[in-house]
Formats: structure tokens, sequence, C-alpha cells
């Protein structure tokens, strides 16, 4: 159950270090590395990624649990946003990368040659920073999906239910026939969610859900995810400590540094990470020290 794209041991770049005499850096995988309670999402091991040769995570490894919001910090350019990524392969879309190590989903691996991509999105939706709903009406954006998936069912429950699902609906019931593009940003952000809760999916990745939104779209953003956590799993990345503190019942921390990429320092319950930081360089993040 090992993904191996394309051989890279060591990394062009280390390669090139060694040649040069420089002593390349032995990448310990963090000690304070906590192991969720209950049930699992994901099981991540040793997971590396390159693109384009160049390292963006090293060794990561860590379990995610179903049904509650974990929530991956870092400064920027940690590899955050690469690894939300690697949870539903979307990193595979990006020519030049090569990715090493474990990725399974609720026991399978997500990297099967026998598994389909596309299936793989389905069920592990994703939301990005900034909405990104379709030129289309409200009603279309969320039925999108189905359409072309060719559901069966009722499309307007389908609509209606993931529209109430996001905390919409009461919004846009009588214009379910404006653009998505005429909302909000937070409305937006909320149609995008609906969207993808209309596809049926078991977890949601989001990538900096509310960087665009005000404080107060931003909250109702912040309770829906917890309310979502009643059937769904969901990863979210944040620039926002409190925001991490607020949704989050797990969070890990990220660093890249002079030697190591993209490694995860410290992953624990949130409130442990917030009041007792076992790793200094975790406690000179969240108090603002740096990043
Ligand atoms: N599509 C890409 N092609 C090449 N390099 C990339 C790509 N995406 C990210 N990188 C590089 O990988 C590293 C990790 O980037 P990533 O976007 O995962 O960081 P991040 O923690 O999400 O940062 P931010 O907080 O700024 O969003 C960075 O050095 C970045 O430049
Ligand atoms: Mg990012």
């Amino acid at each position: 159950m090992s993904i191996r794209v394309r051989a890279t041991t060591p990394t062009d770049d280390q390669a090139r270090e060694a040649l040069r005499g420089k002593p390349v850096a032995e990448h310990r995988p963090s000690e304070n590395v906590a192991k969720p309670e209950g049930e699992l999402a994901f099981s991540v091991s040793d997971l590396s990624l390159w693109y384009s040769g160049k390292q963006a995570l090293t060794k990561v490894g860590l379990d995610i649990a179903r049904k509650q919001v974990t929530a991956l910090i870092g400064p920027s350019g940690c590899g955050k946003s690469t690894l939300i990524r690697c949870l539903n392969r979307m990193n595979d879309l990006i020519p030049g990368v090569t990715i090493e190590g474990n990725v399974s989903y609720r026991n399978a691996d997500i990297y099967g040659s026998d598994v389909d991509p596309v299936e793989v999105r389905r069920r592990i939706g994703m939301v990005f920073q900034k909405p990104n709903p379709f030129p289309k009406s409200i009603y279309d954006n969320v039925a999108f999906g189905a359409k072309v998936n060719g559901f069966r069912g009722n499309l307007d429950d389908l609509v209606e239910s993931s529209l109430k699902r996001a905390a919409l609906w009461d919004e846009v019931k009588d214009d379910l026939k404006k653009s998505g593009l005429a909302l909000s940003g937070g409305q937006q952000q909320r149609l995008c969610i609906a969207r993808a809760l209309a596809n049926n999916p078991d977890v949601i990745l989001m990538d900096e859900p509310c960087s665009a939104l005000d404080p107060i779209a931003t909250l109702k953003i912040e309770d829906l995810m917890r309310e979502l956590t009643t059937d769904y799993t969901i990863v979210v990345v944040t620039h926002n400590m409190q925001q991490a503190a607020r949704v989050s019942d797990y969070t890990a921390f990220m660093l890249t540094d002079e030697e190591i990429t993209g490694q995860l320092i410290e992953y624990a319950p949130t409130e442990t990470m917030f009041t007792q930081p076992a790793d200094q360089r975790t406690e000179d993040y969240i108090s603002g020290r740096f990043g």
C-alpha cells in the first residue's frame, strides 16, 4: 500500500547538497504526535512530496479522527495546503508532483492502483480559500454534481436539503434562480459548502475557508463546521489561531526550517496544543512569536 510515483531517494535537492559536501539533514519524525480516540477517517504515514524535485513534505505521519474537526496550522509555505490536497488526491492534478508514503482513508489506500481518483474526490470534497461558485444559478450550483453524475432522485429535495445543511436555505430560498455570483462572500462560501454536500461526501477538506470573509461571515462558517461534525469529518487549514482553538478537536502544527521542509512538529487534542504545547516551536508559533 505504498505510493511511489517515481523513485526519489535521495531527493534531487539532497543529492545536490551531498555532492557539495553538505551534510544531509536526517529527519526524525516528531515524538509529539497523538493518536486520536475513536474511529479514524485517515491514516497518513511517512508521507513525502516533491514539486518538480523540490521537497514540500517530509515524512508526515498522523491519524485523523472521523466526525471531528482537525485543524492544520503553521507559517506560510510550511506545506499545509500540500498536505490537505494529499488527502483527496488533488495534487495528482499538478504536473511534476512525486509522492511517497501512505494515505489510507477508512483503511483503503487512496493511491491504490484500483482506486478511481474521481470517486475519491466525491467522497472527500474540498472547499477553497476563495469562494468559487460557478457562473450559474444558486440552484444549478448545488445541483451540478448530481446532474453530471446522473442522479435519479428528486433534485429539488437535494438542493433544499444541501442548502439547509449549509445554513444558507433561509437566505436564498426565494432566489434560487439568482446567480451564485450575486451572493455575498460568506454566502458564496456556504453555497460552495452546499455544492460539496450535495455530492454526499464523507469528508470535507477546507483550505482557509474564511480568509476572504468578514468576522460575522467567519463565525457563521465556524458554527457550520461544528454542526457538520455530526455527519462529516472536517479537515481545515487556518492561519487564524483563535479559529483553530474555537472549531477544532485536534490540531496539527507544521513547520519548514532551514533543514527540513514540511514537517509535522506536533499533533494533539486542540485544548492540549493550546494550553500545554510539548514543543517549544509550537509554543513560539501559537504565542505569535513567529509566522
Ligand atoms: N503547485 C505548486 N508547484 C510548485 N511548488 C508548490 C506548489 N504548491 C506549493 N508549492 C511549494 O510547496 C511549499 C509548500 O506550499 P503550501 O502551499 O503547501 O504551503 P502552505 O502552508 O499552504 O502556505 P500558505 O499558508 O501560504 O498557504 C512552498 O514552498 C510552495 O512554494
Ligand atoms: Mg496554503
